[in-house]
């Protein structure tokens, strides 16, 4: 390979970690909202704006954290702090950003209601516009939480949603749903680095199902479509021993509505914060067995689905994580997009040390030579 080509290869490998955060807030803007910010591509100069905002919310709210509650509080209601007048810029930034969009899906719904009445008025084959929408080709995925905010509420006779409740669903999802993915793929791609001989099964998988083109062919290896990955229950094990050991979210704080006793007798009180440490519970042995604190996909391989309750990595019960199953099909289509193409190598001596934050973050990322598969 031409020693230009090369470099190029190693520059952008270096910023693996925010490709893989530009795709995941890409997938996720779909999910939520129906809009390609094409983060990877050409995002348009609103959608950077966008983007650096939430990044730097996203570091600045953990921040708040950090402080005696009483004192975040204040500082966060009265905006008394340096801290607290950058946060309320930036969301006025978003926010922007955000209800431009629920307007637009909003006149596009009622578009597309208006056509439907003229389309039964006239005798016509009645097609709902957001479902003849081109699944990701025209940004509007007709799937996107908003459209089935508005859509739940038009069928059930309730109350239009407001604008601020669509612009916290839309936010709220990008949240949830950008770094724990690019977390997730982050950890995935380093665990196969540090193991060989599942990476090796991971491809055998992966070729079964997708064969690559046969040599000389010049075409491409076919690409995974639907929104099934069970017939690849490797990859998917891969993931799950990566989330026991590397939780996206590594601890999950409620407050206390009332006053309570946890199972164990401990007494709660209302306004207590009560954080339960997921990054300690997936290396517990009485949960996971004496090896838990070795890497093994191959326990999730034939055991069926885990309860909640013991994979509690998207906690359990009502608030169970909704893009879950989500979650899993964008990394496991981005890892085989990624694999069939390239091979990757992990710098040298890369330090893997977390970063405190929100989420479980790689805090030097994750530099790698990347090259075709085929050199
Ligand atoms: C590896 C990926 C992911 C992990 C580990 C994860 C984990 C979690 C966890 C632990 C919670 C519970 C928070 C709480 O205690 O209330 C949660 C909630 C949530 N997640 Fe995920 N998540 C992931 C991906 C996603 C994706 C891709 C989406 C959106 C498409 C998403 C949307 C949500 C939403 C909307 C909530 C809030 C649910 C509620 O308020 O009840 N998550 N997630």
């Amino acid at each position: 390979m031409p020693v230009r080509a090369c470099s190029l290869l190693i520059r952008i490998a270096e910023l693996f970690p925010h490709l893989l955060c530009g795709f995941s807030l890409s997938a996720v803007a779909l999910i939520s909202f129906g809009k390609d910010l094409q983060t990877l591509t050409t995002p348009s100069p609103d959608a950077n704006k966008f983007t650096a905002s939430y990044e730097k919310i996203n570091e600045l709210c953990y921040q708040r954290l950090l402080l005696p509650k009483f004192l975040m509080l204040l500082f966060r209601d009265y905006k008394l702090s340096k801290l607290e007048k950058t946060i309320a810029g930036l969301v006025e930034v978003m926010d922007g950003f955000l209800y431009d969009i629920v307007k637009q899906r909003k006149e596009e719904i009622a578009l597309s209601r208006k056509q439907e009445k003229e389309q039964k008025e006239s005798g016509g084959a009645v097609v709902a516009a957001e479902q003849t929408a081109p699944l990701f080709a025209t940004g509007k995925f007709r799937g996107d939480l908003l459209t089935s905010f508005i859509k739940h509420a038009e069928e059930t006779g309730g109350d239009p949603p407001s604008n601020q409740m669509l612009r916290d669903v839309a936010f709220i999802a990008l949240l949830a749903g950008r770094d724990t993915t690019a977390s997730l793929l982050t950890w995935a791609f380093y665990e196969m680095s540090q193991h060989p001989d599942n990476l090796a099964k991971i491809m055998e998988e992966i070729d079964r199902a997708y064969p690559p083109a046969a040599s000389g062919s010049g075409g491409a290896p076919a690409e995974p479509k639907g929104d099934d990955m069970t017939h690849l229950p490797y990859l998917h094990a891969f993931f799950m021993e990566t989330l026991r050991l590397h939780p996206a979210v590594p601890h999950d704080t409620k407050v206390c509505a009332a006053d309570d006793t946890l199972p164990d007798g401990t007494p709660v009180k209302r306004g207590d914060f009560v954080s339960y440490p997921l990054y300690a519970l997936g290396r517990y042995k009485h949960i996971w067995g004496e090896d838990a604190e070795q890497f093994k996909p191959e326990r999730f391989l034939d055991e069926k689905e885990p309860s909640p309750f013991k994979f509690s990595f998207f906690n359990a019960g009502p608030r169970l994580c909704v893009g879950k199953r989500a979650a899993f099909l964008e990394v496991m289509i981005a890892a085989v997009m990624l694999l069939q193409k390239f091979k990757f190598t992990i710098k040298k001596d890369h330090n893997p040390a977390y970063k405190a934050t929100i989420t479980l973050t790689m805090r030097h990322g994750l530099p790698m030579h990347i090259a075709p598969r085929d050199k």
